[in-house]
């Protein structure tokens, strides 16, 4: 681990406007910076950065933080790395491997898991998989690159961890094993899922020797593991972009596999799910070429449609690539082979020629109406093209295809193009939770202790603790950090609690609240009071509870004078 003092050395050397301009522009308005913000769809400049608190947050989307938090989100590392990053550009040499603690004795629970799957697929229980693998193509050269393994019949692996030390709870909580002490992948040809540094964070078991209803079963959501928020063989496809700068991306795993068997090995895999936000923003990161090829089927051509606009809202256009037959592109690789495919992609086509090739389906060019619904419907999609030249040369084109004049085709343009930029003006909404008069307090306590160790102080010898459980949690490390450091800094606050996602988050959301700067003592006390009433209240009515449940007149009475104390009469 880096010690938390070089962690904050390093922070008050990285000046938090200058490390985010060099990602998003920035301009002052009063004594804030404004930017567009880079993790939500942001069309105006919803983030300010703050250089006396030196933290930055984002009114719409609620995105706040540190310098680190902005790079580690940003560049899609871990907060250390951050760390690391901006150290070693300050002439520090941070070279060790740290990894945040908590988190990786989870992955070395993985390892061990993928370790265990891949073992038996080599051993004598593994033969049928194997044989089922070898039938699709599958050599053990591409089985090892992969990972790929082989869940057993009984609880083998519960067994193996629990052997090691490894409690029950725990692999519960990783989703390996459920309370009966069973494994929860039972005979099934096992795929390692890497986040984005290719540590091993799931796993998907696909059925191969059964019937049952599902295909594939995945590892649920945990801390380390979001479906949505990482893409398959994103690690390897990542070194192969410096040979080919393009990558493409498929639906399934089996697509990926098939087409490194081929050689092709800048593809990753959104597994099935919908296209998301997160995974484009990962594939920014990585290159602006992108080639979509989902599945031949209905289903891919859905998908295909909305991936297109979740690439547009970031700015990527990407190449289409359709397959015939309802092929999926591994089948297609294996029915028409590798050249083929390297054929569709030399030959895949700009997003306003798939749009138009859709639009041209069902339609009869013999006739007039089909003829002018679909220029018309047509010239809508054009709009969205931001490329001014590729939207002339279309126009130019339906002139000489249909005989239209130049001028009538620019004029419709113009007019869907005018009612765009009105539907454009978005209305930032702030979804501000409702809270009670007692989250409000305790909340609010928190932003002032983070302001003023005059607060920190009253509210260390007043309330001895608050009634929300996370709260709470966040109060003693503020206290803590303030004994350890003699001073209170939000910014390094936040570095200090980094390994801690859920109390992250309520500080974030507590950030994020309208509160004015300034406060009195007045507001300060109320706050405590009503905190205190709290307790009064709950500490009541737990009395009145146990009073109506008591028969005994003699330990009543006894309750009764215990109420009217807590109530301060005498
Ligand atoms: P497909 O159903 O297209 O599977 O799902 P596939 O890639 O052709 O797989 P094979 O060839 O039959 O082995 C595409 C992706 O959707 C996810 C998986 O990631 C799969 O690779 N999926 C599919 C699931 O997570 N669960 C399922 O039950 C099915
Ligand atoms: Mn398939």
């Amino acid at each position: 681990m880096i010690n938390n003092d070089v962690i904050n050395e390093i922070r008050n050397k990285s000046d938090i406007v200058s490390i985010i301009s060099n990602y998003v522009p920035l301009t002052k308005r009063g004594k804030n910076y404004f930017g567009v913000c880079p993790f939500h769809d942001d069309h105006s400049p919803s983030m300010s950065v703050s250089p006396e608190k030196q933290i930055y947050t984002c009114f719409s989307c609620g995105a706040t933080g540190n310098v680190f938090t902005f790079v580690s989100e940003y560049e899609h590392i871990s907060f250390i790395e951050a760390v690391k990053l901006l150290g070693n550009k300050l002439g520090y040499n941070l070279t060790t491997h740290e990894k945040v603690d908590t988190k990786s004795g989870d992955y070395k629970i993985y390892e061990i898991a993928s370790k265990f799957y891949q073992n038996n697929l080599n051993s004598s229980l593994g033969k049928k998989a194997i044989e089922y693998l070898e039938n699709r193509g599958l050599n053990r050269e591409t089985i090892k690159k992969f990972g790929i393994g082989l869940s057993l019949n009984k609880s083998s692996l519960t067994e193996l961890l629990i052997n090691k030390g490894i409690k029950l709870d725990k692999l519960i909580e990783l989703g390996l094993s459920n309370t009966m002490s069973n494994d929860l992948f039972l005979n099934r040809i096992m795929f390692p899922l890497y986040d984005l540094n290719g540590n091993v964070v799931a796993f998907s078991g696909r059925i191969y020797n059964m019937k049952d209803n599902s295909k594939y079963i995945n590892t649920k959501e945990t801390s380390i593991f979001k479906k949505g928020n990482l893409l398959y063989n994103y690690h390897n496809a990542r070194e192969h972009l410096k040979k080919n700068d393009y990558v493409i991306i498929m639906e399934g795993f089996m697509d990926v596999i098939r087409a490194s068997t081929v050689g092709i090995n800048n593809c990753v895999a959104t597994m099935g799910t919908a296209f998301t936000k997160e995974q484009a923003n990962i594939i920014r990161k990585m290159t602006d070429n992108v080639i979509l090829c989902f599945d031949g089927d209905k289903a891919g051509e859905e998908a295909t449609i909305s991936a297109i606009k979740v690439l547009e809202d970031i700015e990527i256009n990407p190449k289409i690539i359709r397959l015939e037959d309802d092929l999926d592109p591994d089948e297609y690789i294996i029915k028409n082979g590798k050249e083929a495919f390297l054929n569709k992609i030399d030959t895949s086509i700009n997003v306003i020629d798939y749009k138009l090739s859709l639009l041209k389906k069902n339609k009869n060019f013999h006739n007039l109406e089909d003829i002018s619904e679909y220029i018309d419907n047509s010239i809508k999609e054009l709009v969205k093209v931001n490329d001014d030249i590729l939207v002339e040369l279309t126009l130019k084109k339906f002139e000489a295809e249909y005989k239209i004049d130049y001028e009538i085709l620019k004029k419709k343009y113009e007019t869907y193009n005018n009612k765009k930029d009105i539907k454009e003006v978005k209305v930032v909404k702030n979804n501000k939770k409702v809270i009670t008069i007692y989250e409000k307090a305790e909340r609010s306590l928190i932003y002032y202790m983070l302001k003023s160790v005059d607060v920190l102080t009253l509210v260390e010898h007043n309330i001895s603790y608050f009634p929300s459980m996370e709260i709470r949690y966040l109060s003693n490390e503020i206290i803590d950090f303030y004994h350890k450091y003699g001073k209170i800094d939000v910014a390094d606050f936040i570095s200090f609690i980094s390994s801690k996602e859920e109390l992250l988050k309520v500080l974030y959301e507590i950030l994020n609240m309208d509160m004015k700067d300034e406060y009195t003592n007045l507001e300060i006390e109320d706050y405590i009071s009503v905190i205190k009433k709290y307790f009064k209240k709950s500490k009541i009515s737990k009395l009145e509870k146990s009073l109506k449940e008591e028969t005994d007149p003699l330990k009543q009475a006894k309750i009764l004078s215990e109420i009217m104390a807590v109530k301060g009469v005498k």
